[in-house]
């Protein structure tokens, strides 16, 4: 990896902390999770803090624990919280240290039932019509990643992974 660093973005139920995962294990590098980061951190969960501070409370936590991660220059994967990425100045930020972008983009139908079907709170996609919404305001956002993934419904984490791999 040329790259020190590689971030995994997409929305919500895409798969990026699994995906971030089984990268670094090929690639015998750390994985982050920005969201289990901010909850160690914080003591408390992304949902919670969403839930008790509004989104904008988070995005400030996000995007200072972003930068803290980023600063740390480890060689690694980390996997970003689906709205982490749509924040200009997270960009500005990844864009500064010199890390790669990888978009997994998955079918909506795909992230939903993810969304659905995991236990995890995700305040930002309270309904199906919030969640598409949503979805469909951030892709043109995900596209500026520098790499894209498409996804099918049935791909093993394997495959996917591989794939990321042969790319980068
Ligand atoms: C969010 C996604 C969540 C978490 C928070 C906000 C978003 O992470 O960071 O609830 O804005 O899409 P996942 O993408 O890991 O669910």
């Amino acid at each position: 990896m040329t790259n020190r660093q590689l971030i995994i973005v997409g929305f919500m139920g895409s798969g990026k902390t699994t995906i971030a995962r089984e990268v670094a294990r090929r690639l015998n590098c750390v994985v982050i999770d920005l969201d289990d980061f901010i909850t160690t951190s914080t003591g408390r969960s992304p949902a919670e803090i969403i839930q008790q501070n509004g989104e904008p409370g988070f995005r400030e936590i996000e995007t200072r624990l972003l930068d803290e991660v980023l600063r740390q220059n480890l060689a690694a994967i980390i996997a970003a919280g689906g709205g982490a990425w749509t924040i200009p100045e997270n960009r500005r930020r990844i864009s500064k240290v010199g890390a790669k972008t990888v978009w997994l983009d998955a079918p909506f139908e795909l992230c939903w039932k993810r969304i659905q079907s995991n236990e995890e709170a995700r305040p930002l996609a309270p309904s199906r019509e919030a969640a598409d919404q949503l979805y469909q305001n951030r892709r043109p956002v995900y596209e500026l990643a520098d790499l894209r993934i498409t996804i099918a419904d049935g791909e093993s984490v394997d495959e996917v992974a591989a794939r990321i791999v042969s790319l980068i």
